[in-house]
């Protein structure tokens, strides 16, 4: 499948609307999920805090670290060569103040090999001072799961007046503030569609409905291998966790009947035939 451009960069992705593009994104948590992702030709990948529930089987996205975050976003890096990459900052990594926020977000680039930072809320001035120190920035607004305590939930956003305000304003201060995107998660179709209107920047829906530039994905979700929460709005392309789940199943079994390894999964001279029965092996 041959896809344009070469290498997707910022001001490409900030370009999709005026261009007529839709964009196309994913997250992605190590080597393997990276290649596959930019071998499918998509635009953005993004090493998401998701990384906390689907990959490190946490409850929810607080508790992963920017070590962490760090740590997989190079080996995401190491399997992307054409996508936009982007990593995610988890939670407290840009709530201490701005100085704090820029070291976290420089780590990224210098060490992680990020092309730009995602940054949960309504925080135009984090925008700012990121963009200011050359840290292309993706906002995020709507459900923003790091703010779970605070919302109650993992609930849908922007369902009266004064919260579809305060998501219109919020987005356009992320667009003055410098944003090169926004995502926006879990808010009502016809919010994203006008939030979508309102900026020149694109956005990028998650259960926010067709009317946005872009879609995202979590990986997991989307080939089926995170079976413990199924939002409505995930469409599983494949169903991963099962055919894994069949697969070890099989190999045990073939473990266990002596089927595996055959010969010509064997070395040396001769063939041994397999034990009966385990207990022999120790007399
Ligand atoms: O962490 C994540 O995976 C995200 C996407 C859902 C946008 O923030």
């Amino acid at each position: 499948m041959a896809v344009e451009p070469k290498n997707v960069t910022v001001p490409w992705v900030a370009g999709a609307p005026e261009r007529g593009d839709r964009l196309v994104m994913v997250t992605a948590y190590d080597f393997p999920q990276g290649r596959a992702a930019d071998a499918a030709g998509v635009d953005i990948v993004l090493v998401g805090d998701s990384l906390a529930m689907v990959v490190l089987g946490h409850p929810d996205t607080l508790s992963v670290t920017m070590d962490e975050m760090i740590h997989h976003t190079k080996a995401v890096r190491r399997g992307v060569k054409r996508a936009l990459l982007v990593a995610d900052m988890p939670y407290g990594s840009f709530h201490l103040g701005t100085e704090h926020t820029v070291a976290n977000a420089v780590r990224f680039v210098k060490e992680a090999g990020a092309q730009g930072v995602k940054i949960e809320g309504h925080r135009p001035d984090m925008v700012a001072a990121l963009t200011h120190a050359e840290v292309p920035v993706m906002a995020h607004l709507g459900l923003t799961p790091q703010s779970v305590h605070r919302l109650g939930g993992f609930k849908v956003q922007g369902r009266n007046d004064a919260a579809r305000q305060y998501i219109l304003e919020a987005a356009e201060a992320a667009e003055r503030a410098g944003a090169f995107s926004l995502v926006l998660e879990c808010v009502p179709t016809d919010l994203a569609a006008e939030v979508t209107r309102h900026l020149s920047i694109p956005t990028i829906g998650i259960g926010a409905g067709a009317g946005c530039v872009g879609q995202v994905l979590v990986y997991h979700d989307l080939l089926g291998m995170e079976e413990r929460i199924a939002p409505r709005f995930v469409r599983r392309y494949a169903e991963l966790g099962l055919l894994s789940r069949e697969a070890i199943e099989r190999y045990a079994d073939d473990v266990r009947a002596g089927r595996f390894p055959a010969p010509e999964e064997s070395y040396g001279g001769g063939v041994v035939k397999p034990v009966e029965e385990p207990a022999k092996l120790y007399g």
